[in-house]
């Protein structure tokens, strides 16, 4: 087995789901989201996760499926309340359409997703929306809480993890968990699925927020220096904001402070501060020691070597991706 096998599978799977069809405008946006790629790792994730006890790992196709429309709908969403501009190289939903389609869409995208969820076999249907509607509600209340810290200039480290646990985290726990339960893995290997994938799920949010700062923009996808120009509270101002003493700090709060200015002219400036702080060695650090905690939760199943591997193998590539 390679990863390009789930991966295959999961293409062709995608391909087929059918989202609706009229209006148009409703059902496009999908579509479009839904094909323009990713990286695809939460329903990866799962269908690794089923393969770890299950030689059928096909039938965690459509739940797999579900995954990736929930997490495409959160992305719609996401971009209205960040004004991203891009997504995976291409317009957002509410710049190509508008803001009330990206809503509309983003909406039934989350019906979509209950409807792969169907597809779950009868003794484990109940858990698994327990456990969906609870991660579901938990990546809202993390999407809140991001929006708060916007305008706070005392958030702490601790409630930054809590944040990203929320809004990121326990979507990749539930990923890894949902494969684990549909390939009849029990409790207490469900549990160190999930904790893996939450764990995972912490320094993958930390690489994105350094992503959003050092990321390429040919390879990035996103628009690069989004969330300084927000004053997201990402580990990185956090941690800057701690550090930084005298004049550097006065140029710091200056920028959080000011709300006329120009956003490349505001980007570089803050990039250069964290420069000069050493804020990208020290985030770095802290994304290897989460995916370290993570790669231990997983260690622990026993399950065949190989087959573990593959999961691993796969997690670890996320440490340095680029987009
Ligand atoms: C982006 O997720 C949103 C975050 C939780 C950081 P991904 O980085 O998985 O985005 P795609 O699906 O690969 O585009
Ligand atoms: C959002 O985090 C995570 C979601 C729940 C969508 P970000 O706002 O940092 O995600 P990107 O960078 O836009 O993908
Ligand atoms: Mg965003
Ligand atoms: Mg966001
Ligand atoms: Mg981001």
């Amino acid at each position: 087995m390679s990863p390009t096998t789930f991966l295959d599978a999961l293409h062709q799977e995608i391909q087929q789901t059918k989202y609706g069809l009229h209006p148009a405008e409703l059902y496009d946006p999908i579509r479009y989201i839904m094909n323009l790629g990713g990286k695809r790792m939460r329903p990866l994730m799962t269908l690794m996760a089923a393969y770890l006890f299950e030689d059928n790992w096909q039938k965690a196709l459509r739940p797999a499926v579900a995954v990736e429309v929930f997490h495409n709908f959160t992305l719609m969403h996401d971009d209205i309340m960040d004004q991203a501009p891009l997504r995976r190289g291409q317009p957002t939903v509410h710049e190509k359409w508008n803001h009330n389609i990206a809503i509309l869409s983003g909406d039934v995208m989350l019906v979509n997703a209950y409807e792969l969820l169907l597809d779950v076999e009868t003794p484990h249907i109940k858990r698994v929306l327990a456990r969906f509607n609870r991660t579901a509600a938990e990546v809202c209340e993390g999407q809140q809480l991001d929006m708060n810290f916007e305008t706070r200039w005392d958030v702490c480290e601790d409630e930054y993890l809590e944040m990203i646990k929320l809004k990121t985290s326990v979507l990749l726990g539930f990923a890894l968990e949902l494969g684990g339960i549909i390939a009849g893995a029990d409790e207490e290997t469900t549990h160190l699925l999930y904790e893996g994938g939450v764990n995972i799920g912490l320094g993958f949010q930390l690489k994105d927020d350094l992503l959003d700062v050092y990321g390429d923009p040919a390879k990035f996808g996103k628009q690069v220096g989004g969330d300084i120009i927000s004053n997201k509270k990402t580990f990185l101002l956090i941690e800057a904001l701690q550090q930084a003493a005298g004049p550097l700090r006065d140029e710091l709060t200056g920028w959080i402070a000011r709300t006329e200015f120009d956003k490349a002219e505001k980007v570089q400036a803050v990039t250069r501060i964290y420069d000069q702080l050493g804020i990208r060695q020290l985030t770095e650090q802290r994304i290897n020691n989460y995916f370290a905690k993570g790669f231990q939760n997983l260690e622990q199943i026993a399950v065949d070597p190989a087959r573990k591997a593959l999961l691993l193998d796969f997690a670890e590539q996320l440490i340095g991706r680029e987009s």
